[in-house]
């Protein structure tokens, strides 16, 4: 669908403020079609802030380019008809509507037929789901949940895909299945997407690219190579975040323990 290797998204110098001093800062970054990509940094970095500036959600300064277009002052509903789809961290499914009705949700403007198609496509993804369609969503485990998330973002056939830390919250086992499918989906459907991850090792899973935030700045870049290899990842945190810690865990600026 995307012209791979075509640059499909460019972010120039956005910044993004809530009230007093900007979250985000002059961030500027370029993915082409069909690739994956990762903003990695710590707590309150700005990455989710970037994302949903990105997507609509939020104002911001700057510009977003897609596919050729400046979209900076389309609405979030008119980027999302243009392909740009936001999954949120920490899941938020609704949680009262069943696992079907959900999955309607991410795919409400298309005709009855494109619909059923795409949730047989996204419940061959992922089958856990599939046999709980008309189970309440508020029922899945934490994992599910977030199959369900990434499936109903899957629904409107996504040109670029927002996904902010899908691995939040699930146990390493958990992570490892869904990026698994994450890149069973990219290698089939050509996804284009950029993730946001706390973990520098969940990302490396599938991005071959990665910028890391700051305090609302990008401060580094890591390429394929760096991301894949243990030694590069630690370095990066080090250049970048000076903090040294495993790479598996969550990354935060180390905390002074008072004695
Ligand atoms: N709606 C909001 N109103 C005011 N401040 C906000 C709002 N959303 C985020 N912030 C602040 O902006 C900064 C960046 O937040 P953001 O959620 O983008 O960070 P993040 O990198 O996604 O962090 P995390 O890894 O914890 O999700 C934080 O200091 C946060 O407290
Ligand atoms: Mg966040």
């Amino acid at each position: 669908m995307n012209d791979a290797g075509a640059e499909l998204l460019r972010v120039e110098n956005l910044s993004v403020r809530y009230g007093a001093g900007p979250v985000v800062q002059g961030v500027s970054l370029a993915m082409a079609a069909g690739t994956v990509a990762a903003l990695l940094g710590a707590n309150g970095a700005g990455k989710s802030s970037t994302l949903k500036a990105i997507a609509g959600l939020e104002p911001a300064q700057g510009r977003v380019v897609f596919d050729g277009q400046d979209v900076s002052a389309l609405s979030t509903a008119q980027r999302f008809r243009a392909g740009i789809v936001y999954v949120p961290e920490g899941r938020a499914i609704v949680t009262d509507l069943s696992v079907e009705e959900n999955l309607t949700l991410g795919a409400y403007f298309v005709d009855a037929k494109t619909r059923a198609q795409r949730q047989r496509m996204v419940l061959d993804f992922f089958p856990e789901i599939a046999n709980r369609l008309k189970a309440p969503a508020g029922l899945l485990s934490g994992g599910e949940q977030q199959m369900l998330a990434i499936g109903r973002g899957l629904m409107s056939a996504p040109r670029l895909l927002l996904l902010d830390e899908p691995s939040l919250g699930l146990a390493p086992l958990l992570v490892a299945r869904v990026y698994e499918r994450l890149a069973a989906i990219q290698q089939e459907q050509k996804l284009t997407a950029l993730l946001v991850e706390q973990s520098f090792h969940a990302a490396a899973k599938l991005a071959r690219h990665a910028w890391v935030m700051r305090h609302g700045h990008v401060v580094g870049e890591l390429d394929a190579s760096a991301l894949r290899s243990r030694e590069g990842r630690l370095r990066a945190i080090d250049a970048y975040l000076g903090a040294r810690q495993d790479d598996a865990s969550a990354v935060a600026a180390p905390v002074a323990v008072a004695h």
